[in-house]
């Protein structure tokens, strides 16, 4: 049984080399720990090979731009040593996190450019995202917080700054007993689940909300692409939240959460129904293939 994060054998990739995982630490000083200057991808690899690596990596490079610093690899650099660590790890199926950040340095203040741009990448194994949800179907709470505008934050980058109201929506949710929440926009419309993208289903026609002020999903955009080479119309869009007691199934895609059929969103039920299914058995099918 493995211990806490910090507390497991093996080695984490930090700044270019291999560290013993225990020994893979960061100053109290570090700038993103106080400003949150720091991204971060999630990624999964089946039967050795890590999915979509290369657009994963693509998109660390980005979020750090978008936040305003240079992760200092190349994006091949990148794919190279996420290689090394899941060939040291010995495992095959497992999660990939890659994360760059400033570090600690002669900055302290709010600005930062004087301080190192720091980079690990960890493997381990992590099974269902959502437990038993992927065939009984996730709960899921609505969140009090709001997907911020892309004229507040970067809202297109995968940064930690992005997530604090995400832990604070799932705690909440997971108090009332629900496996996560869904977040409304800034502007009331539909957004997306903590760590996760949204879909439903309505008269055999998929609607999913249009990403402009949250993640385009790369297992977001995989499942549009499965779905319009089935011939399902895909419908991206503002929704509205009047709407969701229309839609017949829905279920959430995401690295982490693959495609997880949802049953319940606040009072509003959902049925795991036929196209919910086959979108999730074709999902895992073209990850292993
Ligand atoms: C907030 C948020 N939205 C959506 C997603 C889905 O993105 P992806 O399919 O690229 O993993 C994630 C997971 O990374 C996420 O954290």
């Amino acid at each position: 049984m493995a211990g806490g994060y910090d507390d497991r054998d093996g080695f984490i990739w930090m700044d270019g080399v291999m560290v013993p995982w225990r020994e893979a630490n960061v100053h109290v000083l570090t700038h993103a720990l106080h400003y949150a200057s720091s991204v971060f991808e999630g990624e999964r690899a089946y039967n050795g090979k890590i999915f979509k690596s290369r657009e994963h990596s693509e998109r660390l490079k980005r979020s750090a731009q978008l936040i305003d610093f240079e992760i200092p690899y190349t994006v091949d650099e990148i794919e190279a040593a996420k290689a090394e660590v899941l060939k040291a790890s010995g495992l095959s199926d497992a999660y990939v996190r890659a994360v760059a950040w400033r570090g600690a340095g002669e900055d302290m203040g709010v600005a930062s450019a004087r301080n190192p741009v720091r980079m690990a990448i960890a493997v381990w194994e992590w099974g269902a995202y959502y437990g038993d949800a992927k065939t009984k179907g996730a709960k899921l709470d609505i969140s009090k917080w709001k997907r911020p505008s892309p004229e507040t934050i970067p809202s297109h980058a995968k940064a930690a700054g992005l997530y604090m109201i995400c832990t604070m929506s799932k705690h909440a949710a997971e108090a009332k007993g629900c496996s996560d929440a869904m977040m409304y926009d800034h502007r009331g419309y539909v957004a997306e689940a903590t760590g996760a993208n949204i879909f439903f289903v309505k008269d055999g026609e998929v609607h999913t909300p249009t990403p402009d002020c949250f993640l385009n999903g790369i297992t977001r955009q995989t499942v549009i692409g499965m779905l319009k080479d089935r011939g399902v119309k895909v419908h991206e869009r503002h929704i509205m939240p009047e709407e969701l007691a229309g839609f017949e199934q829905c279920w959430l895609t995401g690295t982490a959460a693959e495609v997880t059929p949802v049953g319940q969103i606040g009072d509003y039920t959902f049925e795991v129904g036929t196209l919910t299914r086959e979108i999730a058995d074709s999902y895992e099918k073209l990850v292993r293939s």
